[in-house]
């Protein structure tokens, strides 16, 4: 059987996990895709780095081009972050006929339809399950398992390092530098953790949830966010007295497309499921019309929750090479509606 070849761009946290569940659940993978799956090219910064997992050294390579312009590779795994080179790097792939799949929320947020568009023009399908909610399929629960139904709500936890700080400063009066600084290690936060703990990373998974969840242009710029950086433990204590918890939530409204989409700090009631969603947990609540409230739970972050929703996307991109339909399922937003601002 002629294996599809797969290049991944990065090979930190998720990356690793990504090579990981490839060659550890290749048969489970061969038996749903009737296809073999081989990580054959992977880019890194530096190849001489010591690494938690023991690859090919012929496959590592710090010349893109080994990726994206190697016309044996199919299908292209972007895990590296970044936003700009990133963008540029996956427009070339997708102009050689890669389908593409990313765990970059940062780049869907503010140039998700440029790809999709590039994707559309090119038969190709751009898959980013993984861009929110870590290993939560939510995209694919707004995109396929709510397609009936006219959302109305889009409210939860969709950061795993600030819900793992909050915990720790709530449960064990831990202080904030030292548990972001955990959480970097266990490689939950960014690059920069200045937009997980700013919000920001928030915002974009928001930006992206409400563009499918409501069918509309919603741009990163339209989400108001605040983060955590300014909550004090005395904040978190006082809350806890008084039966609160402080969760970072991101809350997603559409009153008759009257969009609203926002980040921030709140005191969420201890009765309330929100409140015990604890460490790198996410959950996310979706308010349909028809369907009513429902809610996703999961682990938010982190090497093999996340890779799973990334193998789930190579899953979703193999089999639509086999029956010859990539670029018909691309999960693109609708461009019909208008968000309505505030002002009008
Ligand atoms: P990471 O641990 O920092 O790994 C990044 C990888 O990309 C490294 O292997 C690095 O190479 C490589 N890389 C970075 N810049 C490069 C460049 N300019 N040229 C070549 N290689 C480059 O990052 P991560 O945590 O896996 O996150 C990757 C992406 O997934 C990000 O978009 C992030 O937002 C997203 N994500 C992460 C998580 C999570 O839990 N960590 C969850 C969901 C989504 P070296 O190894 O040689 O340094
Ligand atoms: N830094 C992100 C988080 C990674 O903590 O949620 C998952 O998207």
């Amino acid at each position: 059987m002629k294996p599809i070849k797969v290049g991944l761009l990065g090979l930190g946290t998720v990356g690793t996990g990504v090579v990981r569940i490839v060659e550890g659940h290749q048969e489970d993978l061969q038996r749903q895709t009737g296809s073999a799956i081989e990580i054959a090219k992977i880019l890194v910064q530096d190849k001489s780095k010591l690494r938690n997992i023991s690859v090919d050294v012929d496959k590592l390579t710090e010349n893109v081009w080994d990726v994206i312009g190697d016309s044996e590779i199919d299908i292209v795994v972007e895990v590296m972050g970044g936003v700009e080179a990133t963008k540029a790097h996956i427009l070339t792939a997708l102009g050689n006929g890669k389908h593409i799949i990313t765990a970059n929320k940062d780049l869907m947020a503010m140039h998700g339809a440029e790809i999709l568009a590039k994707a559309a023009e090119n038969n190709c399908d751009v898959f980013y399950e993984a861009s929110v909610a870590g290993g939560i399929p939510i995209i694919r629960a707004l995109v396929e398992g709510f397609s009936s139904d006219r959302i109305t709500k889009i409210m939860g936890i969709v950061n795993g390092t600030t819900n793992y700080i909050l915990t720790k400063m709530s449960q064990e009066g831990a202080a904030y530098a030292d548990v972001l600084k955990e959480a970097q290690e266990l490689g939950y936060a960014e690059a920069d953790p200045t937009s997980d703990v700013e919000g920001l990373d928030a915002a974009r998974k928001m930006t992206i949830l409400s563009t499918l969840g409501f069918h509309a242009n919603v741009a990163l710029s339209d989400v108001e966010a605040k983060g955590i950086s300014k909550v004090t433990k005395e904040d978190i204590q006082y809350g806890k007295k008084l039966g609160y918890e402080v969760k970072l939530l991101g809350i997603a409204e559409n009153h008759d497309g009257h969009i609203s989409v926002s980040v921030q700090p709140t005191m969420v009631k201890n009765s309330h499921p929100l409140a015990s969603v604890n460490g790198v947990f996410n959950a996310v609540y979706v308010t349909g019309e028809a369907v009513g409230e429902t809610m996703f739970y999961g682990a938010g972050a982190g090497e093999l929750p996340t890779a799973t929703s990334v193998v789930a996307d190579l899953v979703a991109v193999v089999r639509n090479l086999k029956l010859g339909i990539n670029g018909r399922t691309v999960q693109a937003p609708y461009k019909e509606k208008k968000l309505k601002t505030d002002e009008q």
